[in-house]
């Protein structure tokens, strides 16, 4: 039998554990854990992202602030808005929705803020982290860590003898990911739309992580019987079948007939989705933690 993981249940204990955490933080160091979202423009999925980020912050129990900038904000007055974020003692995590309209130049705005603050993971002293193997020092981020808890609890804390197959190979998901699992002692591949017989590649993987941005790209001979897929793919297609106009989420795997050869599988929607919200909530009360000098809480 397959398992399909369930991400919403996944996230819902994760958000549980988040609450509680936030709960004895201000109970006993009277601290309560703050959150900033920055969105700039018109962008109507990001928008949509945003407020569940607001949303589930103030579930939590946390101070949630959104800035919402227009379109035509600047590089400076972008930079400045971080700036007071990065110095308000009330707020533990900066987030700023990517992407940014295309007259603004991310990068520099993403290093600016404080990498104890980077909830996200992006900053240079984040990733230094991770690569170097230091995982309770630093930030991860939030969808790679999501991932990495469906895998962790699927497989136990040590994947020794176990390949990995990572298909993606960007500094948002596909270098974390492969990090965290070679963190975790398994045997890694990175592969990616370079990779030369990917199938064949992907058919040695014991655990299989897309993330291509690919509708639907992986295929059930290409994956090893028994093995645990996780899908991080999110694609808008066309579905015809549900009246005209009309469209449908999929992931980068061809989930019914991998479901038939894996063992363990993630849907989309519902599978890596959801995690990466609650990671998000995990992070910002790590940060608070820390900030506190207090051992932080592990999820
Ligand atoms: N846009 C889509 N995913 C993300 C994310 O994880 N972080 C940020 N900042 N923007 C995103």
């Amino acid at each position: 039998m397959t398992t399909v993981i369930d991400g919403k249940q996944v996230a819902a204990s994760v958000i549980d554990a988040v609450k509680t955490a936030s709960q004895a933080l201000k109970d006993q160091a009277g601290v309560k854990t703050g959150l900033a979202v920055v969105i700039v423009g018109n962008d109507p999925a990001s928008h949509a992202y945003v407020s569940s980020k607001s949303k589930m912050a103030k579930e939590c129990g946390f101070t949630s602030v959104q800035h919402t900038l227009p379109e035509e904000t600047t590089q400076e007055e972008l930079a400045a808005l971080v700036q007071t974020l990065n110095k308000d003692e009330s707020l533990h995590g900066i987030l700023v929705q990517l992407p940014l309209p295309k007259h603004l130049n991310s990068e520099p705005i993403i290093q600016s803020i404080l990498p104890e603050k980077d909830v996200d993971g992006l900053h240079v002293v984040n990733a230094g982290k991770l690569a170097t193997g230091d995982l309770d020092g630093g930030l991860v981020s939030c969808t790679p860590a999501g991932a990495m808890v469906f895998v962790k609890r699927t497989h136990g804390e040590d994947l020794s003898g176990l390949n990995a197959v990572v298909i993606g190979r960007s500094n948002l998901f596909g270098k974390p990911m492969a990090q965290l699992l070679l963190a975790a002692n398994a045997t890694v591949t990175i592969a990616h739309s370079r990779t030369r017989d990917l199938a064949a590649v992907c058919r040695n993987a014991d655990i299989l992580v897309a993330a291509v941005g690919r509708p639907e790209m992986v295929k059930a001979d290409w994956v090893k019987p028994g093995a645990t897929v996780i899908d991080v793919g999110i694609n808008r297609i066309a579905a015809p079948e549900r009246g005209e106009g009309k469209s449908r989420l999929v992931g980068d795997v061809a989930f019914e007939e991998c479901a038939e050869v894996a063992a363990v599988i993630t849907p989309v929607p519902g599978g890596v989705g959801p995690m990466t919200i609650a990671m998000l909530m995990a992070n910002t009360v790590i940060a608070a933690y820390r900030k506190a000098g207090k051992t932080a809480p592990k999820f």
